[in-house]
């Protein structure tokens, strides 16, 4: 029998694929990292189903290698019986928990037999959620930004952990980025934001990313004259629709709902533990 890599996509329980539903329902047990993941994992199966993992909140690699083997030893046998699922959101192979996992799987069971269903990232959903083209023949390039860091380099980049956007922001611009952000985009849980405004995101949410693309670039596609015509007429009728792509009526500089007095900062914590991020262990 076979254990399934889930991935959820970004929060939305209707983004979860088809496939991925189908695995969740079929599956004897559903083993979530974390609790946004249970939540999105909910929607499509029982709570009897549900078994939970716990992994230390903790930077400690050799506290959170034995957290992993725990893991491995519960799911390992339960995967030689039926099928179970592992789930993470979005894709299982981007920046994910699976990875350890799959890892750990391979070097202490390396009989239990493993399949992945690919979830949709926020590497793919931030383009439609920020109103984003990558059109055809640009490069895109993705990074880490934790703790504040501003990776430079390639013409455009999705910055992923971006848990500290005004320290981000300030290096990007000074290498002669435009920014703009995105935190919980297509999620249930929380509030989206989208901005180009760091301020607007001083209170650190661990589901924040980034859109770096350089200032001086230059996009020229085959069909861009059609949008200077379109253009053309928005300036005459004095209409022109605002579209970020989420399907939500969020514009760019936006504020936030006031912080809840750290309740959150203490539950990002955590999520960023859950997933294995408690900094730097990959
Ligand atoms: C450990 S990575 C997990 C990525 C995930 N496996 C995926 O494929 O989307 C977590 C980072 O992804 C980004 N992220 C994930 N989901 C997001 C969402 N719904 N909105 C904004 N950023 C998100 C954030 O930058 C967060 O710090």
């Amino acid at each position: 029998m076979t254990l399934y890599g889930v991935g959820l996509g970004p929060g939305e329980a209707d983004l979860v694929t088809v496939r991925g539903k189908r695995v969740l329902e079929a599956a004897d047990v559903v083993y979530s990292p974390g609790r946004l993941s249970r939540s999105v994992a909910l929607e499509h199966v029982g709570e009897s189903k549900i078994g939970d993992l716990e992994f230390p909140m903790t930077r400690d690699e050799e506290k959170l290698r034995s957290a992993w083997k725990e893991a491995a030893a519960e799911v390992a046998p339960r995967a030689r019986e039926g099928d179970v699922a592992f789930v993470t959101l979005g894709d299982p192979n981007v920046y994910s928990t699976f990875g350890h996992l799959r890892r750990t799987l391979a070097a202490f069971h390396p009989d239990v037999d493993l399949e992945i269903v690919p979830g949709v990232s926020a590497m793919t959903a931030f383009a439609t959620a920020l109103g984003v083209e990558i059109e055809a023949g640009a490069g895109l390039a993705l990074r880490e930004a934790a703790g504040g860091a501003s990776p430079t380099g390639p013409d455009r980049m999705i910055l992923f952990k971006v848990t500290d956007a005004p320290a981000t922001h300030e290096g990007l611009v000074e290498a002669g980025y435009d920014v703009r952000y995105g935190r919980r985009l297509f999620m249930e849980q929380g509030e989206t934001i989208i901005t180009d405004d760091p301020a607007d995101l001083a209170e650190r949410d661990y589901y924040t990313l980034a859109y770096a693309e350089k200032a001086a670039l230059e996009i020229e596609s085959a069909t861009a004259a059609f949008q200077a015509d379109a253009d053309a007429d928005e300036s005459t009728s004095g209409e022109g629709p605002i579209a970020d792509g989420s399907g939500r009526p969020t514009e760019l500089g936006s504020s936030p709902e006031p912080p809840d007095g750290g309740k959150l900062l203490d539950l990002e914590r955590a999520e960023g533990c859950e997933h294995g991020d408690c900094g730097g262990h990959r």
